[in-house]
């Protein structure tokens, strides 16, 4: 039964019904509305509405009903009701009688959703936070067993200089300790509690909103009711913080894929994150990335579609609001699974690093080196950077790198070149010629490593 019938002399049509209810989806709430339900029969004893036995008798029958729809999820759904409210509330009813039909006073189904979904996007925000931990753990290990790798850095994905394999992972460590920051931030702005508020304008009873906030975890009550049950900021920001951290999730994984082509060379993946390719038996194919490279646009659809049901909405609560836990839930849902996917990935990947020394050797990645060596000597950046690109039309002309041109061929382009010049053009020199806070070579890659670690 609805919880609005008194106003009503005609049935809702069952196509009005299947359009309105959104029991499929805010089912997954039931723990939080069970909580919340508790929370307000208490602050209903302390004013003086529930006697003390009734304050008892209503959360021993909220608390049998947690424990039987843990046993029997399935209920729910079979419930038929309007919304998890209006199931919980009938449960309610069901098991105490009249006793249940005064669990509403004071109280609105609009407070209610509000305070249900933010102790929902506390709990599942920290379930969130407690994998990014893990993912950084897991690139850390990776950084620190591949310390030794050398590959060629990329930019306009042409190989520009030389970086550390380690180097490369710790780059997505400091993206990852953004988004957790990002998501800490976002779960510190939603703590305060809607509950209270009313409908719109707050509850006629002298609650005291700090003792109830307080009772459900919340930093704090929220301190305008208008505002209190027509905020959904915290969706938004958690999709945004999903999609911030989905994105750099997408760059790994992209990164990787290419890591991984058959042009690159410069990984294995483990067997247990690839899949072969049905018709050609010699695939084997980077599954897991592509699907969290996907994956990162329906996370940034359900953000535009929140954005966009939000925008126009007058205050307070409107029924498009009920829209915001669709998306939101698949957000979190995909995020927790994509940072889970990547842990198996990570550490079951192997640098093939004859392969990623050679490429960082090819393609010309110590021109720079060869460019800062006639600064060194005296000339201008600006004219060695010129003499230098004509070495490399050259050394491109005869097949080779710049080492391996002899010093008189060198020498032709600039008379300040002398045999000292094939030292800086080592792999190693360009490693340990960027020994700078933040850059590639390997003592401060390790410096960072055991800071970090
Ligand atoms: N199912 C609704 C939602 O998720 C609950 C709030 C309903 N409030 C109302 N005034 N109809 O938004």
């Amino acid at each position: 039964m609805a919880l609005w019938g008194g106003r009503f002399s005609g049935e809702s049509s069952a196509l009005f019904k299947l359009f309105n209810d959104s029991l499929p989806v805010d089912y997954r709430l039931v723990e939080q509305d069970i909580q919340g339900s508790v929370a307000w029969a208490m602050a209903l004893v302390k004013v003086g509405v529930l006697t003390e036995a009734e304050g008892q008798d209503l959360k021993a029958a909220l608390d049998a009903l947690l424990v039987e729809v843990a046993e029997d999820p399935q209920q729910i759904l079979a419930s038929g009701a309007e919304d998890i409210h209006s199931f919980v509330e009938q449960a309610l009813i069901d098991k105490v009688g009249d006793l249940g039909k005064k669990l509403h006073t004071g109280r609105s189904r609009n407070d209610q959703v509000a305070t249900d979904l933010k102790l929902w996007c506390k709990a599942e925000g920290e379930q969130i936070l407690a994998r990014m931990q893990v993912v950084r753990v897991a690139l850390l290990e990776l950084a620190s067993r591949e310390q030794q790798a050398v590959m060629p850095g990329y930019t306009h994905l042409q190989r520009a200089q030389p970086v550390t394999f380690a180097h490369w992972a710790l780059a997505y460590v400091e993206m990852l300790e953004r988004d957790i920051s990002r998501l800490e931030d976002t779960l510190k702005r939603l703590n305060t509690c809607p509950l209270g508020s009313g409908a719109l304008a707050g509850t006629a009873y002298p609650i005291d909103r700090h003792a109830l906030a307080a009772s459900l975890g919340f930093a704090g009550p929220t301190l305008n009711s208008l505002d209190a049950v027509s905020d959904r900021d915290h969706v938004i920001e958690l999709c945004s913080s999903a999609s911030i951290s989905l994105m750099h999730l997408s760059r790994m994984a992209e990164d990787l894929i290419f890591f991984n082509s058959g042009e690159a060379g410069f990984i294995e993946l483990s067997d247990q994150v690839t899949s072969g390719s049905s018709l050609m038996p010699q695939k084997k194919n980077p599954d897991a990335l592509e699907l969290i490279r996907g994956k990162t646009g329906r996370v940034y659809g359900s953000l535009m579609g929140i954005l966009t049901t939000m925008k126009a909405l007058p205050l307070a609560y409107n029924k498009d609001m009920q829209e915001d836990k669709e998306g939101l839930f698949d957000v979190m849902d995909t995020w927790s699974i994509c940072l889970e996917m990547l842990i198996p990935v990570l550490s079951g990947l192997k640098v093939k690093r004859a392969n990623t020394l050679a490429a960082a050797q090819g393609g010309y990645a110590n021109a720079t080196e060869l460019a800062d060596y006639l600064v060194a000597k005296g000339m201008p950046f600006r004219q060695a950077h010129h003499v230098v690109g004509e070495v490399v039309v050259k050394a491109i002309a005869e097949g080779k790198p710049i080492e391996a041109m002899s010093l008189e061929s060198l020498k032709a382009f600039a008379a300040v070149i002398e045999q000292d010049v094939y030292e800086i053009l080592t792999i190693e020199s360009c490693l340990s010629k960027r020994d700078v806070l933040g850059g590639t070579a390997p003592n401060q890659v390790a410096a960072v490593l055991a800071a970090k670690s």
